[in-house]
């Protein structure tokens, strides 16, 4: 249960029932058993909210933060009594669009958290403008299939049941192998053609993620994704993740490295500031200030498709620096959908946040942020690094929400490391990328 539903559940009911009990008391005071009957009641209600406190507590000390984004949540200004969605939604329609990269640029993406899926378990992913099977097999293995079934268009995933590796259409029960998929049963045929298959995507489970390998032409994957080697030996372990939905092309989202004028601007507020842009550079909160110092490059060979940027965090109280608090992070960006942020503080910790960002579809882009931490460390730690990453990070939200994308941009000499990411990022695009050729202007959140 979240801070807010706590109190809004806590709160109001604890009044509710003093009130009920003191009226209760003043109405019934020359009766010793409606007195007595008061305090049992007390009682019962003292040790009641208590529990449920502490409980709460438990969960805040202990539990990994989970905080999941609706589409429409963030970042869209509602106005005249309409409704989240449908200022979202209205956003969708009148967006502008500028002359767009391809939509899916070639790499690693993540579909799932390792932990969301057990063996024997399928769950339906929609990533990439597909519909995927994603499936874990008997052997423990998770394996990625196209959704639809070959044979009359069933979902694999919506009813269908994983046997030994292979995974069952719900529909007329044919069974394909997750390794290939190829089609190895028909109950009521005599032979399985040979040509019965279902698109198989290469797929890797490292650092507590299943990611699968997306090129345009089907070529093999053209780089690993590292493994982190302390979440692999159980040294940093979950924490939390956050899930947000962004209404804008994926090359936006890590371009932000690159475009360090920004950080100064928007993400110098407080976090205690909040996330509406309307409302970040209030005076109430302009006592906390956070500055930034930002260098983004790209590696060389045989890394090309890796960037760095390193960032140095420091954070002001009434204009008094505190450098115990200093943070320093390292982004490493790998390919297009994967970024490892690391942390290492002298006694905040070590670990890292994945920020994964995988496209759904050609304007809607799925991110997640799951920190791994030092396990020695205080839980509250990495929860709060996470929350306040989570903060700056909606702040970017509500700008990508309603830009365009503008393919010349006017630009001063400071900012010249955003065409430097631009070439760097073009190698994630090949001849035959997917380019959205129109806009869906019926789909609704
Ligand atoms: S549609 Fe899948 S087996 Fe018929
Ligand atoms: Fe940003």
């Amino acid at each position: 249960m979240s801070t807010k539903k706590a109190v809004a559940v806590i709160g109001p009911g604890l009044a509710a029932m003093l009130f009920i009990l003191v009226r209760h008391q003043l109405d019934s005071v020359d009766t010793g058993f409606f007195i007595w009957t008061g305090t049992g009641l007390l009682g019962c209600i003292v040790t009641g909210v208590s529990l449920l406190a502490m409980g709460w507590l438990y969960r805040l000390i202990f539990y990994p933060l989970v905080l999941l984004r609706t589409p429409e949540d963030v970042g869209y200004i509602t106005v005249g009594g309409r409704s989240k969605a449908q200022a979202a939604n209205d956003v969708r329609r009148r967006r502008k669009i500028g002359e767009l990269p391809p939509v899916y640029p070639n790499g690693w993406y993540r579909v799932l958290d390792s932990h969301m899926l057990d063996r024997g378990e399928v769950k339906n992913v929609s990533a990439l403008g597909e519909q995927l099977a994603v499936f874990r097999g008997q052997d423990g293995k998770a394996y990625v299939l196209d959704g639809y079934c070959p044979h009359l268009g069933a979902h694999l995933a919506v009813g269908g049941r994983v046997v030994g590796n292979c995974i069952e259409c719900p529909f007329h029960g044919w069974h394909f192998q997750g390794n290939n998929g190829k089609c190895v049963k028909i109950p009521y045929a005599e032979k399985v053609p040979e040509f019965a298959k279902v698109r198989c995507w290469p797929n890797c489970e490292i650092n507590g993620q299943i990611l699968i390998w997306f090129h345009c032409d089907g070529e093999d994957p053209q780089w690993n994704v590292p493994e982190q080697h302390e979440i692999t030996k159980g040294e940093w372990v979950y924490r939390g993740r956050t899930e947000h939905f962004i209404n804008a092309h994926i090359e936006e989202i890590p371009e932000n490295a690159a475009d360090v004028a920004h950080l100064a601007h928007l993400h110098t507020p407080g976090i205690l500031s909040g996330v509406d842009l309307r409302y970040t550079n209030s005076n109430t909160w302009k006592f906390l200030r956070h500055d930034w110092k930002v260098q983004w490059a790209p590696e060389s060979e045989p890394n090309k498709h890796c960037s760095q940027m390193l960032v140095k965090h420091a954070l002001t109280v009434f204009g008094h620096h505190w450098p115990l608090l200093d943070i320093h992070v390292v982004a490493r960006q790998v390919g297009p959908g994967v970024v490892f942020l690391l942390f290492n503080h002298s006694f905040l910790g070590r670990g890292v946040i994945m920020h994964c960002v995988t496209p759904v579809e050609p304007l809607l882009q799925c991110v997640s942020h799951i920190i791994f931490y030092q396990s020695n460390i205080p839980a509250l730690v990495p929860k709060f690094i996470l929350r306040a990453e989570c903060t700056q990070f909606e702040r970017d939200v509500m700008i990508w929400n309603n830009k365009k994308y503008i393919s010349q941009p006017l630009l001063v000499k400071e900012d010249s490391a955003i065409l430097k990411h631009r070439r760097w990022f073009s190698q994630f695009y090949s001849e035959n990328s997917p380019r959205l050729q129109y806009q869906r202007d019926t789909f609704d959140f």
